[in-house]
């Protein structure tokens, strides 16, 4: 879809041309996976893949929203005084969601509008489409409705929307990096206290890939708790021994000293990837701030080592392109990223070797799985903000 495009479906569906348009985000994270709930660190940085909003006021109190990766939903129509979750309403629950938030948190919507997204994050990839479509929502009626939002406040609130309207129970860490994203940089958040770093990523002779499993991710979201409950549960043992408030206060000298009353090995060993993985994010930074790419790479093949031991999220598809992926001569370093069950992985890898990567690793992944991944080159962008579509897309 190109800006003409867009601007005629557009005008097809709702009369006129007179829009505005925003963009947000999808992410990937480079490092620190499922330590977003547990208090830890996250290196997670915005793609320039993501959702485009095109929107106008009404004069009205209607709600009239299209969605150019849903058409057979049409034009979703719902008043702006009930905002309530409809299952029918599918995708547009989402926008309908972060204006509901707002509403609730005392910003004046008083009118309606219309509006039509475009998303070109690939479909279901764990990219965070979702946390992309709530903050492109955000900052939308930010500008439309002049609203004086300060942006972290933003990110939480597409988190309560996750977790309170949509139903997902996740950590901070995707509407963050939506939000609050760089180009050409990566974030180390600190998700205990939201305090955050930006870091250059200059690679230079290297790109990072995307790899997508094209698996679908099912059961993720009751695994991804059951993962969540695991984790709280090591924590109360750990917390008759130590002071701590979160998993991610906790070094592995200390673990490794604790761990033993922690009975049941599953817990134990989903409390010491949240550990481990907390201090890898750290020392990854560190790695990337003296330009060690290799200390980093090898940071993000222990931490899909960890993932697929101790948290046990990885699966066949994500095992099979990220042990292909580390095969392969250029390769810095490989893992899974997001949440896992499916999704996608990442990989960084020398410029002059991507042509041969992509082949080696496709059949590979073909060969032990019986279907094809897809890949991309991701370039980092900036977070979600207010567009002139033409330059953008
Ligand atoms: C999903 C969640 C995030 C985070 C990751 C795992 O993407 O939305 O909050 O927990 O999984 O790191």
């Amino acid at each position: 879809m190109n800006a003409g495009e867009l601007e005629g479906l557009f005008r097809e569906k709702f009369g006129s041309g007179d829009y505005r348009s925003f963009f947000a985000p999808g992410r990937i994270n480079l490092i620190g996976e499922h330590t977003d709930y547990n208090g830890g660190h996250v290196f997670p940085c915005a793609i320039t893949y993501g959702t485009y909003a095109l929107a106008s006021k009404r004069s009205d109190r209607m709600l009239r929203m299209y969605s150019v990766n849903f058409p057979d939903k049409g034009i979703v129509e719902c008043p702006l005084d009930d905002l309530s979750y409809q299952t029918e309403h599918d995708w547009a629950n989402y926008p309908k969601g972060m204006i509901a938030a707002l509403k609730q948190r005392g910003f004046l919507i008083e009118e309606g509008l219309d509006l039509l997204i475009y998303g070109n994050i690939p479909n279901g990839a764990g990219l965070s489409s979702s946390a992309s479509i709530e903050l492109v929502t955000g900052v939308m009626l930010e500008s439309l409705f002049e609203l004086k939002i300060d942006r972290i406040e933003l990110v939480k609130l597409g988190q309560i929307v996750e977790n309170q309207y949509i139903g997902v129970n996740s950590g901070i860490m995707d509407q963050f990096a939506i939000g609050m994203g760089k180009k050409a940089c990566g974030m180390l958040l600190d998700c205990n206290t939201l305090q955050y770093r930006y870091a250059p990523i200059h690679l230079e002779h290297h790109v990072i890939v995307i790899m997508n499993t094209n698996k679908r991710r099912e059961l993720a979201a009751s695994k991804y708790n059951e993962r969540r409950q695991e984790c709280e549960d090591a924590l109360k043992i750990l917390q008759e021994k130590v002071p701590v408030q979160s998993l991610g206060e906790l070094s592995m000298e200390t673990f490794n000293q604790y761990a033993v009353s922690i009975a049941d090995e599953t817990v134990r060993k989903r409390a010491r990837h949240a550990v481990s993985e907390n201090e890898r994010t750290i020392y990854a930074l560190e790695a990337l701030e003296k330009n060690d790419l290799y200390t980093f790479g090898e940071l993000m093949n222990a931490s899909h080592r960890s993932l697929r031991d101790d948290y046990e999220v990885t699966g066949t598809e994500l095992d099979a392109l990220v042990e292909a992926a580390w095969k392969q001569n250029g390769v810095i370093g490989a893992r899974m990223t997001g949440a896992g069950f499916g999704g996608c992985a990442i990989a960084i890898v020398e410029r002059g070797s991507v042509c041969d990567f992509l082949e080696k690793v496709g059949q590979s992944y073909l060969k032990a799985v019986g279907y094809e991944a897809s890949f991309y080159i991701a370039d980092i962008g900036d977070g979600a903000c207010e567009i002139e579509l033409g330059v953008h897309i």
